[in-house]
């Protein structure tokens, strides 16, 4: 009788574990987000710059424009940024690109706003230039292979931003050449696979996503599922050849509606001079 009783409550402690651990996963962390925050210093500031606060939001897979979409718009918001760089992966199927058009309405209209595209922003089967006019509407400039010089408070930034790296439509040399090494060269693209061609270009930091993180994180195990043209970039910052890049967590998913561990991220960086005057 004992054992049965025995029985039925680890059945109960394991069916409830299963349950907690469905609801976390499927549910709680694709419904919040996680701000992640660092210091930038940067020797081509003057000492007396004022600091930039430069917002990094990613991979959002737009599938429906809910509560969801409308607390990262909130939060994105509530940050104030100085500069808004979106990294690809908006959306999946060109049935949301309208949806995708409200959202975008609610980012900070009193910011300069940049975006590259990603795999799935092609995917989706809506065209560039269909991204680049709606995109231009709402105030935000897309970098197709491109780049753009601009002054965020009393320092001038360039912006350089390439098409997606996972299918090769990057064009670094189009998009990086003659790039001068005496202003912030920010640079921008999907996937972090674009490392390794840096190398040789004055490039001060580069933002990335298209990992989600990993999506599902058990402690010290590499997680399961990362999309192609990871090349073992996961989360975070890494260096190589002299470069720094950091990539993104992702605000949604793709494949598997699946987060553990592994909460939606805004990342924001305050661009600082290395030294302070006064
Ligand atoms: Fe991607």
């Amino acid at each position: 009788m004992k054992s049965n009783r025995r029985q039925f409550m680890a059945a109960l402690a394991l069916g409830a574990g299963a349950a907690g651990l469905g609801f976390d996963s499927f549910y709680w962390e694709n419904n919040h987000l996680e701000v992640t925050a660092y210091d930038w210093l940067t020797a081509k500031f003057p000492g007396d710059a004022s600091p930039i606060r430069l917002v990094q939001i990613s991979d959002l897979h737009l599938k429906k424009f809910g509560g969801f979409e409308k607390l990262v718009a909130q939060k994105v918001n509530e940050l104030e940024p100085g500069l808004l760089v979106m990294t690809g992966d908006f959306i999946e199927a060109n049935d949301k690109f309208e949806e995708l058009k409200g959202f975008l309405q609610l980012l900070p209209s009193s910011c300069p706003k940049f975006a590259v595209l990603g795999n799935w922003d092609h995917w989706s089967g809506v065209k560039v230039k269909e991204f680049d006019r709606a995109f231009a509407g709402l105030g935000i400039a897309l970098l197709d292979n491109s780049r753009e010089e601009l002054k965020v408070g009393s320092e001038r930034i360039c912006l350089v931003g390439v098409d997606d790296p996972t299918n090769g439509w990057d064009k670094l040399d189009k998009a990086a050449a003659h790039l001068s090494d005496r202003q912030f060269n920010l640079f921008l693209a999907h996937s972090p696979n674009i490392i390794s061609q840096i190398r040789d270009l004055p490039i001060d930091l580069m933002l990335c996503g298209h990992t989600h993180g990993g999506q599902v994180r058990l402690p010290g195990v590499k997680p399961f599922w990362l999309p192609r043209k990871c090349e073992g970039y996961i989360a975070g910052f890494y260096t190589k050849n002299g470069k720094t890049m950091y990539v993104n967590r992702g605000l949604g998913n793709s494949v598997v509606p699946v987060r553990f561990r592994c909460l939606p991220e805004i990342t924001v960086f305050t661009l600082k001079p290395e030294e302070r005057r006064g």
